[in-house]
């Protein structure tokens, strides 16, 4: 660990989320994540999970040990949140959020919802899809049946789908993405927008409580969690990314610098 990993309130290790033994047990509230999808992207390290050359079903046991190292970190009363889309691969369409649902209730998860997330501003990809696709799915389990869930009260506003008629909220979540978000810029790489993760934290955790993000990237999770006044633990192979996170937290500080 180095630089950001320093601080109190974000840990980071720069090390395959394969193995978490460094966290204690039950000791997180909440996990966020956007997984690496099978055989989509290279994010440039040996021991990344997803390669080209790895078998769907390789691909998918690696990923349960990761949701069994979540499981054990997790607290009883604790819940899990995949962001996680359906993949084109070679014209057929894999359900990858259906297969990690159930990997995931394999290692003892209770599957609480299938949310969709809408993205309005999502524009043709890569992919030779007929159809251009404008949702991602968020998985959201638990570790038990009773866990915790606090009431949303910040919404979009009267036109968000995610309200539902006696304004509960419902499970069509609309954030949209900004555009050319692809390209060799690590920043860039498949963030997700920290309105989805910051609705997340406020529905699952409280002042104090750990975040925890498997998959960390550019640390779009740790900037909901801290700015929030949670605690993040994190897990990433590439430390290129220490840079774009610690940038990230600064502009955080000055932006509340004011308060202080
Ligand atoms: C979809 S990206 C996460 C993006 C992140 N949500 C953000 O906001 O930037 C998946 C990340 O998983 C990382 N990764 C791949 N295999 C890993 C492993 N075994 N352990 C930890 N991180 C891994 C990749 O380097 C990549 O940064």
């Amino acid at each position: 660990m180095s630089g950001i990993s320093e601080t109190d309130a974000l840990r980071v290790y720069w090390q395959s989320s394969e193995d978490m033994s460094v966290v204690d047990s039950e000791s997180v509230q909440t996990i966020i994540t956007s997984p690496p999808y099978w055989d989509l992207k290279d994010y440039g390290h040996e021991d990344q999970i997803g390669t080209a050359d790895e078998s769907y079903e390789h691909y998918h046991n690696r990923m349960k040990a990761v949701w069994e190292e979540c499981y054990n970190v997790l607290k009883q009363n604790g819940t899990m949140w995949i962001v996680v889309d359906t993949i084109m691969e070679r014209g057929d369409l894999q359900l990858l959020p259906y297969h990690i649902a159930q990997r995931a209730e394999e290692v003892g998860f209770v599957l609480q919802d299938l949310i969709t997330w809408y993205k309005p501003t999502a524009i043709a990809g890569m992919t030779d899809r007929n159809i251009v696709s404008k949702k991602e799915y968020i998985i959201y389990l638990s570790k038990n049946r009773n866990h915790t869930f606090y009431e949303e009260n910040s919404m979009n506003g009267k036109e968000d789908p995610a309200v539902s008629d006696d304004h509960r909220l419902g499970n069509l979540w609309r954030f949209p993405v900004k555009r050319g978000t692809t390209g060799d810029n690590f920043l860039h790489k498949a963030p997700y927008p920290q309105a989805l993760t910051d609705r997340i934290v406020r529905i699952s955790t409280e002042p104090g409580d750990t975040v925890l993000d498997p998959f960390l990237g550019s640390g779009t999770t740790a900037l909901s969690a801290l700015e929030r006044d949670r605690q993040c633990v994190g897990f990433e192979l590439n430390q290129e990314f220490e840079t774009v996170i610690s940038d990230r937290l600064n502009s955080l500080q000055q932006k509340y610098l004011t308060e202080f």
